[in-house]
């Protein structure tokens, strides 16, 4: 499996932390940055990461910022990308089995590590329930196309 991630400067030392927990898994990641704690802006980090999922190079994505909610709203622009910010293992559950999500969204400054990775684990774990729920996916394909 390949992940990228990417996170402003709010959630940079959170993404750190993922980073390491998941080259400790042996997960082969893509840094995109930020690399340090000075401001930049999400819609940067979100286009990024989001052209890197949409483009095949990856299975999955991971983006953060502060809340979670602009990297939410900027990396649902891209075409293709189903990203789901969830503040809980149930949502990232959820985000994969029924809405097929291919890039978490995590909130830097609202979770704790420990809830995040949980979180982490449970969307990468999780897979596709697929009929009923591709008819809604398809749906969200054509909103797309049509917009
Ligand atoms: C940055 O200050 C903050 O606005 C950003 O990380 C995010 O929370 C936006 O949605």
């Amino acid at each position: 499996m390949k992940i990228a991630i990417a996170s402003d400067h709010a959630a940079f030392e959170m993404k750190e932390e993922i980073v390491s927990y998941l080259k400790e898994k042996k997960i082969d990641i893509i840094d995109l940055g930020t690399y340090t704690k000075d401001p930049v802006d999400y819609p940067d980090y979100a286009r990024m990461l989001g052209e890197t999922v949409s483009s095949g190079q990856v299975d999955y994505g991971i983006g953060l910022c502060g809340t979670g909610i602009g990297m939410s709203i900027s990396i649902n622009k891209i075409k293709g990308i189903r990203g789901a910010l969830c503040l809980y293992p149930s949502m990232a559950e959820l985000a994969r089995k029924h809405n097929n999500a291919n890039v978490l969204v995590l909130a830097g400054r609202l979770m704790g590590y420990d809830l995040a990775k949980w979180t982490v684990d449970t969307f990468l774990s999780t897979g596709f329930e697929g009929g009923r729920h591709q008819r809604r996916i398809d749906k969200i394909s054509n909103i797309e196309e049509q917009n």
